[in-house]
């Protein structure tokens, strides 16, 4: 385990069996149809790697960029769009993919900018999901774990740019925060 690590939350194993459910819900539900994944960069882009080969209909995908945290670990409210999607989503079944639902500030402010553009559908996946924090009304379809109110890392969450390479999540020691 990472030495700045509390505890372990989730592990390799743990995530691999749950990403493969969320995959083969996603493949049946979107039967006939072919989902476009939008991955909210940059913490979702390992979930989204795993997710996508457990899918097994025709999909493609794309990435959107946002802010809202700077290196805090508390919400600022604020959602900026850094980077945009490279396709028309008109008439499209959308999948927003993200890291984790913490305050909701940005997948309600997401959710609502996708729909002015005329997709099908608008639907979000998230791999966490922290209810105790929610400050918006956003619902996932598909989440892989509710998980307690702590501040968590790796696959791909980070802590100011870092531990995003690790396989497995665990709670940050508030040490390195504080
Ligand atoms: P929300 O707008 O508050 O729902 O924020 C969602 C974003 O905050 C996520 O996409 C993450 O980038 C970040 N975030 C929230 N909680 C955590 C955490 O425990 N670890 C790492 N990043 C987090
Ligand atoms: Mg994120």
């Amino acid at each position: 385990m990472n030495e700045d690590l509390a505890s372990i939350l989730l592990t390799e194993e743990q995530l691999r069996q749950r990403v493969r459910e969320l995959g083969e819900a996603i493949s049946r539900d979107y039967a006939g149809k072919e989902p476009l994944f939008v991955g909210v960069l940059k913490g979702s882009f390992i979930f989204m790697a795993d997710l996508m080969r457990q899918v097994s209909i025709p999909c493609s995908v794309d990435f959107m960029a946002v802010s809202s945290y700077g290196n805090a670990t508390k919400t600022t409210g604020a959602v900026k769009i850094n980077k945009d999607l490279s396709q028309d989503i008109e008439g499209r079944d959308v999948v927003v993919v993200e890291d984790i639902l913490d305050s909701g500030v940005t997948l309600s402010y997401l959710t609502k900018f996708l729909l002015n553009r005329g997709p099908a559908s608008v639907a979000i996946a998230t791999l966490l999901d922290k209810p105790a924090r929610r400050q918006a009304d956003v619902r996932a379809k598909y989440a892989g774990f509710e998980i307690p109110d702590a501040f968590v890392v790796g696959y791909g969450l980070d802590y100011a740019e870092k531990y995003r390479n690790l396989p497995y999540i665990g709670i940050l020691k508030p040490s390195i925060y504080e």
